[in-house]
């Protein structure tokens, strides 16, 4: 199975019903573009009047759920938490009656997750299941949900399940602004970058040589650090977790807004770090970033979009650059993490490790 995989194709059936099997999609051929899902039918009043949403979810899935909080916190305004389901239960958090818990898993068969979702149950929350698997324990126990279609992910790595899982989140964030007029402009542009994400990922795959090239330079070292914040805290997190997942290397995703808070330390001439830094909110914040490396002399490889001339500038001074498609901030970290899982990929296989499966794990983790 490829290390890297495009997501589902949002525009006509990103998704099937949960329960009832209605086509989902975002279909921006007509004139008024709209988000249906079928799954969610009858409840999205219930979820908007809610206190607040909480994810709740392990690994990738929990990746994706950080991934997409800011656009359910903008297009849906309301609060949205998230957690990692182990920690979750480990403190019992409060769940109250009118929470919406969302339970986001590959598999569907996450113990951790499966048992926060009873807990949350057994408080009277509503509970919505986004999975990739029709049938599984997490999509029978929910009360409505979102099923990802991404067909059948048979690595142990989660890839095209957490790229369609942001595609599913945002679709879910769209629908619930829907009504909204002053978001109307957003949503629009949102719907059109969903349309043309395809495109975008086909673009980003094709890097795949640059990122064989850049995995022969990078399979001897230590460690990798990943450096990221806002929309893209979640791409470091999750480029750091494919890494030490398949590649067996040690790999750490930070926020870039911890950086003086401790990581910058660690900076020297021989530690590879890569950089987020594509044209979203956080572009001004991710170029002081680049400065301050680079005043450490840190060796750099910065991701970036094609056109941005903040980036030739950092070239000429030594940087190494991925430049990929920009699209909207919010599915920007879909197409940032598309090379990042080729590089894992490539990096694994020159390691000489088994890219599908790696040593001490397996897909699902059914035990707590
Ligand atoms: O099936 P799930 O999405 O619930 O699985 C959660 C994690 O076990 C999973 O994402 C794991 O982190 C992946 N192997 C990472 O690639």
């Amino acid at each position: 199975q490829a290390a890297a995989a495009a997501p589902a194709a949002p525009n006509g059936c990103a998704a099937n019903g949960h329960a009832n099997g209605h086509a989902n999609g975002a279909d921006v051929t007509k004139a008024e573009p709209f988000v249906m899902l079928g799954g969610l039918e009858g409840h999205v009043e219930g979820i908007l009047r809610c206190r607040r949403i909480v994810f709740i979810a392990c690994g990738t899935s929990y990746h994706a759920c950080l991934a997409a909080r800011k656009t359910l916190e903008d297009f849906a305004a309301m609060p949205v938490v998230v957690e990692l389901a182990g920690d979750f239960m480990d403190r019992e958090a409060p769940v109250f009656r009118d929470d919406t818990c969302v339970f986001v898993s590959q598999s569907g068969e996450t113990a951790d997750t499966l048992r926060a979702l009873e807990y949350a149950k057994n408080k009277g929350a509503l509970c919505v299941g986004v999975t990739n698997t029709v049938g599984s324990a997490i999509s029978n126990a929910t009360h409505c949900g979102v099923h990802l279609n991404a067909g059948f992910e048979i690595g142990v790595a989660s890839t095209k399940a957490y790229t369609s899982q942001i595609v599913a989140l945002t679709m879910v964030a769209l629908l619930l602004g829907a009504d909204s007029r002053a978001k109307a402009p957003k949503r629009l542009e949102a719907m059109r970058a969903l349309a043309r994400l395809p495109e975008d990922v086909s673009r980003a795959l094709a890097l795949d040589e640059d990122m064989r090239a850049l995995a022969g330079q990078l399979k001897d070292a230590q460690s990798l650090i990943f450096f990221g914040r806002g929309y893209n805290y979640s791409t470091a997190l999750e480029a750091a977790l494919k890494v030490k997942e398949v590649a067996l290397i040690h790999s750490e995703g930070i926020n870039a807004g911890e950086m003086k808070h401790g990581p910058l330390a660690l900076v020297d001439e021989n530690l590879p770090i890569i950089v987020i830094a594509t044209q979203d909110g956080m572009h001004r914040k991710m170029v002081s970033v680049i400065e301050q490396l680079l005043a450490r002399n840190g060796k750099l490889i910065i991701l970036c979009n094609g056109d941005d001339p903040d980036m030739d500038a950092f070239a000429a001074r030594g940087c190494s650059l991925i430049r990929v498609p920009a699209t909207v901030d919010a599915l920007q970290p879909i197409v940032n993490i598309v090379p990042l899982q080729l590089l894992s990929y490539h990096l694994t296989t020159l390691r000489g490790f088994n890219v599908d499966q790696p040593r001490n794990l397996a897909k699902s983790v059914t035990v707590t």
